[in-house]
């Protein structure tokens, strides 16, 4: 699976990134919209960070022909850039002709299994289900993972599941246990999930027998 950051913030990226473990960064308009310098700048910044990775920026036009060209202007920004569009029914006419003509879709804001299928047959790169926002429903997000996990395997679709709004740790196992292909994660929850009291306690236990011994060079 990979592993994503969900945040616009650059100290952050670049900390993960020297961590070892980023393959990508997904931002949205609110991850933008918290960043002092300009969109422009900070997805540049970020490209220049990861030119191996994989960097989803979102459309913010609304009228399906300017989403188009907006589409294009971001995809132009960097040759790892994948165009972020909201899975609405007036955007797959436009999703297809990008699709066509190489450019890379994650198609965000997807909420349904019917929605992963009509992706799949468009040929998108991902797909963005939200876990989280599903949850806020009460409703189980997680069981969408599988369910898209199903009808992709079984139909042998190329699309990859990006899973996105993960908010618990539990999220994040889960969307592994499921065979999401790539989680998203932000900064929080990430550094979060990487912690584990059980390993705290046990360093401290190691380090307070070995104290007990006296020794100062080993080995
Ligand atoms: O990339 C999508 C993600 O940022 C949405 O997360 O917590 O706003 O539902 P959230």
């Amino acid at each position: 699976m990979k592993l994503f950051l969900d945040t616009a913030d650059v100290a952050q990226i670049q900390y993960w990134k020297e961590v070892g473990i980023l393959d990508g960064v997904t931002t949205n308009p609110t991850h933008l919209s918290k960043e002092k310098k300009s969109p422009q700048e900070i997805i540049k910044t970020i490209c220049a960070l990861l030119p191996q990775g994989d960097i989803s920026v979102e459309v913010t036009q609304q009228d399906p022909q300017q989403v188009y060209e907006q589409a294009k202007a971001i995809a132009a920004l960097g040759k790892n850039v994948t165009v972020k569009i909201p899975c609405q029914l007036q955007y797959y006419p436009i999703i297809k002709k990008l699709v066509a003509e190489g450019i890379r879709v994650n198609v965000t804001l997807l909420f349904t299994l019917v929605q992963g299928f009509m992706m799949c047959k468009l040929g998108v790169s991902y797909i963005s289900p939200f876990v989280g926002r599903w949850d806020d429903n009460d409703i189980n997000g997680i069981e969408l993972l599988d369910s898209l996990r199903d009808m992709i395997d079984s139909y042998g679709y190329e699309t990859k599941i990006l899973a996105a709004s993960l908010r618990t740790v539990r999220h994040f196992h889960d969307a592994l246990a499921a065979g999401a292909d790539v989680a998203t994660v932000s900064p929080e929850l990430l550094a979060k999930s990487v912690h584990h009291i059980l390993t705290e306690q046990g360093i401290q236990a190691f380090t307070a027998d070995w104290a007990k011994l006296g020794i100062t060079q080993f080995p």
